[in-house]
C-alpha cells in the first residue's frame, strides 16, 4: 500500500530574491524527502507558494518606490525560475494573492469566529502622530522584552525567535520616523490560542520523533502559557476581514499565510481535474510534514495546530523537521546588509547540483552549518568530481571501451566482489531508512561512504591492466562497481536528480529514475550503455576569489 505524504513548505516572502540559507532551511529538504517518496512509489502532495502580504512587502514596496502588487509579481516569476533551475519540485507554487486562497482563508476565519475561538476586542497598538498611522509588525522596532535584543520587531524577535506583539516591546519607536509613538485602543479580532493550551500539550508530548531543538523550543513556548493572538491588523495591504465595519483593517499575514497549505492542496486539486482529491492529503491515514526554518517554529507546531483543532476535521503536523540556520563564512546571513549569497545570482553561474551537494553534506539539522566559497569549490572538487563523479567516469569509460559498448557479464565473484555489492545493498536501504525519518545529512553521508569504498576497491583490482590478461576478471570488478552505480543512482537521486537522471541514461536506462523506483537497478548483462560523459566538472580555484570578492564587494558595513 502507497503511504500518503503531505509536504507543506514555508511560504517565503515575496519581497526579496531567495538565498541560500533558505534552501538549507526549508526548500531542499523538503526536495530531497518528496522525490525520495516519490520514487518509494507513494503518493506525495507538496505546496506552497508567495507569501504576498503583511508588511514585509509593504516595506519592500515603499523602499523601491513601487506598489505592493509589483513587487510580489516581479519575487513570484523570481521564485519560479529558481525552483525550476534548482529543481525543487513542487506539485503546486502558487501565491495568497489567489481568489481561492482568500475563500479558503475566509471560510477559515468564520468558521473559528462562530465556534467562539476568535473573538472581538479592543487592543492598545502603537500609534505614531507624525506618520499618523498605527505601526503593526515591522513598523515598530523596540527592544525584546526575552533576549533583551535591542533591534527587535513588533512581529518577532530574529535573536531569540519569539513571536511578539507591538506592544510587548520596550523602547518603542516608529520604525519609519524614529518618533516615539504613542498608545492607543484599536478594534482587532483575537485567535483564542489559551482554549487550545491543554490539548496541545498532551499532542506535542506525544512527539518523540520531533527534532529535539523543534521538540524543546515548543515545550518552551508553551512552558511560558498560551495567549491569545490578534489576527487582524491596521493595513490596507491583505486579505479583508469578512465582517462589516472592519473595511479598513485586513487579516494578519501570519493567520492566512499558513491556510495556504490548505487553500493550495484545494487549487491543486482543481486544476488537477478532481476537485475532492485535495482530500486525501488532509483527512485519514496521512502524514504531513512541514519544511521550515528555524524562525517559524512555533507558527507550525502551535499556532497552525490550534487552527486546525479548532476548524476540525482536518489533519494536524505529524513532524516538522526545521532546520537550524546556515551561516556564511562563520558569519549569520543578513539580507539587510546584504551579507548572503542569492540564488539566482549562483543559477546563472553554476549547475544546481553542486550547490544541492554541498548543502546536503552539510545540512543544518542539528547545529548551524557554515557556507563558504571556498568550501564549495573544496567538496565539489575533491568530492563530487574526485570520489563520486571519477568513480562513475572511470567504470562507464571501461565498459563501454572494453565491450563494446555494453555491460559486460560478470566472471567468478571473488569475496571482495561479493562483500562490496552486499555493501551496495545494505546503503540502499540504510539511505532509504534515514530519509524516511527526515536524516538528510547522514543519508548522504552514507551514499557518499560507499563511493569511496568503491574507489578503493576498483584502485585494488586496477581493471584496466587486468582486463588485457584476465577479461573475466575485469568483468567482475566493473560489474561490481556498476551495483554501486545503481545504488548510488538511486540514493543520490533525491539529492541530485540532475545527474542521476544523466546517469541513468548513460547507463542505457529508459524512462526516469523515478519511475523505475527505489532499486538497485544494475544493467543486464549486453545492456547497450550510452557513450560515456561525466557528471560533473572542476571548478577553477579561481571561482572562490571571485564569489569572495563579489560578497565582500557588496557588503554594506555595519551601522
Ligand atoms: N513568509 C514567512 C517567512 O518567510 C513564512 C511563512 S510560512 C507560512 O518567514 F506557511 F506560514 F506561510
Ligand atoms: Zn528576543
Amino acid at each position: 500500500m502507497p503511504e500518503r505524504i503531505f509536504i507543506g513548505v514555508a511560504w517565503p516572502y515575496a519581497n526579496g530574491p531567495l538565498h541560500l540559507g533558505q534552501i538549507a532551511g526549508a526548500y531542499l529538504p523538503a526536495d530531497i524527502f518528496a522525490r525520495y517518496h516519490r520514487t518509494k512509489g507513494n503518493d506525495v502532495l507538496m505546496v506552497s507558494g508567495s507569501d504576498q502580504h503583511g508588511t514585509p512587502v509593504t516595506l519592500r514596496a515603499s523602499k523601491e518606490g513601487k506598489s505592493p502588487g509589483e513587487v510580489v509579481a516581479h519575487y513570484h516569476r523570481g521564485f519560479l525560475d529558481a525552483w525550476e533551475k534548482l529543481g525543487i519540485s513542487f506539485d503546486l507554487f502558487t501565491t495568497t494573492g489567489t481568489q481561492n486562497h482568500a475563500q479558503v482563508a475566509h471560510d477559515f476565519f468564520l468558521t473559528l469566529r462562530d465556534k467562539g475561538y476568535i473573538y472581538q476586542d479592543k487592543m492598545p497598538l502603537p500609534y505614531c502622530p507624525d506618520c499618523r498611522r498605527f505601526l503593526p509588525d515591522r513598523y515598530v522596532e523596540g527592544t525584546c522584552p526575552y533576549c533583551s535584543n535591542p533591534r527587535a520587531r513588533g512581529d518577532q524577535c530574529d535573536a531569540c525567535g519569539k513571536p511578539l506583539n507591538p506592544v510587548d516591546l520596550l523602547d518603542l519607536r516608529c520604525g519609519m520616523c524614529g518618533g516615539a509613538p504613542e498608545i492607543r485602543d484599536s478594534e482587532h479580532f483575537f485567535l483564542r490560542l489559551s482554549a487550545f493550551a491543554e490539548q496541545l500539550k498532551s499532542w506535542v508530548e506525544e512527539k518523540s520523533h520531533w527534532r529535539q531543538n523543534v521538540l524543546n523550543f515548543t515545550l518552551g513556548y508553551l512552558a511560558e502559557g498560551l495567549k491569545d493572538r490578534a489576527i487582524t491588523r491596521d493595513i490596507d495591504w491583505g486579505i479583508p476581514v469578512p465582517v462589516p465595519g472592519f473595511d479598513e483593517k485586513r487579516i494578519y499575514v501570519w493567520f492566512e499565510a499558513v491556510i495556504g497549505y490548505l487553500s493550495a492542496s484545494k487549487e491543486w486539486a482543481q486544476s488537477s481535474g478532481d476537485s475532492d482529491g485535495w482530500r486525501r492529503f488532509w483527512e485519514g491515514d496521512v502524514k504531513s510534514y512541514y519544511f521550515i526554518g528555524k524562525d517559524n517554529i512555533v507558527f507550525h507546531t502551535l499556532i497552525w495546530p490550534a487552527m486546525l483543532l479548532g476548524y476540525g476535521g482536518l489533519n494536524l503536523p505529524y513532524d516538522v523537521p526545521a532546520n537550524e540556520f546556515l551561516t556564511l563564512r562563520g558569519r549569520q546571513l543578513s539580507t539587510s546588509r546584504n551579507w548572503a549569497v542569492w540564488l539566482p545570482g549562483y543559477l546563472e553561474r553554476y549547475s544546481p547540483d553542486p550547490l544541492r551537494y554541498m548543502l546536503s553534506i552539510n545540512m543544518p539539522e542539528t547545529n548551524d552549518a557554515d557556507f563558504s566559497w571556498r568550501e564549495f569549490v573544496r567538496r565539489n572538487n575533491d568530492e563530487l568530481v574526485a570520489t563520486y563523479g571519477n568513480l562513475v567516469h572511470r567504470v562507464l569509460t571501461l565498459a563501454f571501451r572494453n565491450f563494446d559498448g555494453c555491460m559486460p557479464s560478470a566472471g567468478d565473484i571473488d569475496s571482495e566482489s561479493k562483500a562490496l555489492s552486499g555493501k551496495a545493498e545494505a546503503t540502499l536501504n540504510a539511505v532509504d531508512g534515514l530519509l524516511y525519518s527526515c536524516h538528510f545529512r547522514e543519508a548522504m553521508r552514507e551514499a557518499m561512504a560507499l563511493a569511496h569504498e568503491a574507489n578503493r576497491y576498483l584502485d585494488a583490482k586496477e581493471p584496466w591492466k587486468v582486463i588485457n590478461e584476465d577479461r573475466d576478471s575485469a568483468a567482475t570488478a566493473i560489474s561490481t562497481v556498476f551495483a554501486v552505480i545503481g545504488c548510488l543512482k538511486t540514493a543520490l537521486y533525491p539529492f541530485l536528480p540532475f545527474s542521476s537522471e544523466k546517469l541513468h541514461r548513460l547507463c542505457g536506462f529508459a524512462g526516469s529514475v523515478e519511475e523505475g523506483g527505489w532499486t538497485l537497478s544494475v544493467p543486464q548483462s549486453g545492456q547497450r550503455l550510452a557513450p560515456p560523459e561525466p557528471l560533473f566538472a572542476k571548478l577553477d580555484d579561481k571561482v572562490v576569489e571571485e564569489e569572495d570578492k563579489r560578497l565582500e564587494q557588496s557588503v554594506s558595513p555595519v551601522v
